[in-house]
């Protein structure tokens, strides 16, 4: 049986090979689910794409995910216990997803370029910049494809907030304020998010925002900023600290009882975008009692105030020349230039959604899936796809820009780090990971 995800004049098909059959291998097969359901809907029939195989070098995960797969795609992939042997064994696998933790990236994905596959990674590209930079190199002297799987961006109402922004409704963009504060004490899903070596909560849950803040305003050249680590022991978290744990139910159990942190948990910072207007960020993941988000844009004549995370809304327009908020279809108005690909308008069921009402793990899957189908597309079309890996490398090293601002206690250019020209923050991490 085969999944009919793209579409397209001769599109051919398909053969995947999945890595790392954790939450995030999980949330991909519902995102091949999801393609799947809407696969009638799309014009000129598809690319046929299979789930292959998978593999984890946890074998209990590898299985979990391959039965899965066989309920919800109609197909068991075979399992293997790591990337070469699932490579090896399957010649005819031509891209493979990659959803292990970020310390692993950099390593599998240049072992999947060089054995001739396109490659989607889940983001961050790599745990450093440095890692980045080789998965760059791999995919350029392979000539094979590199995408990273950047799903907050693909929302419809971020979508819709670009537009906005291009088409004036707040006038020249001032700033952005990017604010979150969640976590306390608590195990954020995995304990390897408390790692070091892994990047961390900051660059796991930064290169989301990064990536965001760019998608909206572009180029950030200029960025200083403080890092901390603030909660050096975590605990299983004792409320509902992270929106997507529903995906994470087979193993929070297993949670260890204590988990010794060693990546910092505070970010606050503040940048300068090519076109002059400027940002201010934080990330707090060590926020007790008191949990709050929120993103604002200000500009000359007006400011958006944007909706948490993959949640549906309300997106609110306020303009000097308006009395009232503007939302809900009256936002229409202020962006013409608002459109969506056929695949999302399959999805969320309308051409210009203003706002939705669907759980987490509904938008989740749909925003997965639309990653997954522009992976696809892009491999099909010979193209580039939305977030290839210069774009990737971008998140990374804006998130990085602050922890090297911190130690080094300047400002730093964006430039510098992503050319790795300064990294005493990530040499460490490079150490730990035998990045050279
Ligand atoms: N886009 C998003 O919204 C989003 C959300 C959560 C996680 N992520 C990303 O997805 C990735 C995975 O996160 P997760 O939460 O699923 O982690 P996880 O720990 O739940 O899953 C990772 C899996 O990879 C396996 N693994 C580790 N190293 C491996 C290797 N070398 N070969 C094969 N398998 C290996 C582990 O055994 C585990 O089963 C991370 O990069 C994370 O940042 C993205």
């Amino acid at each position: 049986m085969t999944n009919n995800v793209s579409h397209g004049p001769g599109n051919e098909a398909r053969a995947i090979g999945l890595v790392g059959c954790g939450g995030m291998g999980l949330r991909h097969l519902y995102g091949l689910k999801a393609l799947q359901n809407v696969a009638g809907k799309l014009p000129n029939g598809g690319i046929p794409a299979r789930l292959l195989a998978v593999c984890d070098t946890n074998q209990e995960n590898a299985q979990f995910i391959a039965n899965n797969a066989e309920q919800m795609l109609g197909w068991r992939p075979l399992t293997y216990l790591n990337q070469a042997a699932m490579l090896a064994n399957h010649p005819e696998i031509t891209e493979v997803d990659i959803t292990t933790g970020s310390e692993s990236h950099h390593t599998l994905v240049i072992e999947a370029l060089q054995s001739g596959r396109n490659v989607l990674v889940e983001k961050p590209l790599a745990a450093t910049v440095r890692g980045c930079n080789l998965a760059l190199e791999a995919a350029t002297r392979s000539g094979k494809l590199l995408a990273v799987a950047e799903n907050v961006r693909r929302d419809p109402l971020n979508r819709l907030v670009k537009a906005l922004v291009q088409d004036g409704a707040i006038g020249k963009p001032y700033l952005i304020v990017d604010y979150i504060a969640t976590g306390g004490d608590s195990i954020l899903l995995t304990p390897w998010r408390h790692k070091k070596e892994t990047g961390g909560i900051l660059l796991d849950v930064g290169v989301h925002s990064a990536d965001l803040m760019r998608f909206f305003l572009g180029d950030i050249v200029r960025v200083s900023g403080i890092t901390r680590l603030l909660e050096k022991e975590r605990y299983p978290s004792r409320d509902k600290a992270v929106v997507s744990e529903h995906f994470y139910k087979k193993w929070l159990p297993d949670l260890p009882d204590k988990v010794e942190s060693t990546a910092d948990d505070l970010l606050v910072g503040h940048f300068q975008f090519a076109s002059g207007a400027t940002g201010q960020w934080t990330i707090m993941q060590a926020a007790h009692a008191d949990k709050r988000n929120m993103r604002l844009i200000y500009g000359s004549k007006g400011a958006l105030e944007l909706p948490p995370d993959r949640s549906g809304g309300p997106l609110v327009l306020r303009r000097d020349d308006q009395e009232q908020p503007v939302t809900g279809q009256a936002l229409l108005d202020y962006a013409p230039s608002y459109r969506l690909d056929p695949l999302t308008v399959a999805l969320f069921g309308e051409k210009k959604p203003v706002n939705y009402r669907l759980s987490f793990e509904e938008i989740d899957q749909k925003l997965v899936a639309i990653e997954l189908f522009d992976f696809f597309q892009a491999v099909a079309g010979g193209h580039a796809p939305e977030v290839d890996g210069f774009e990737g490398r971008k998140a990374v090293a804006l998130v990085y820009s602050f922890f090297e601002s911190s130690l080094l206690n300047r400002s730093v250019t964006l430039a510098e780090i992503e050319q790795d020209r300064e990294a005493p923050f990530q040499q460490a991490v490079n150490d730990l990971l035998g990045i050279k």
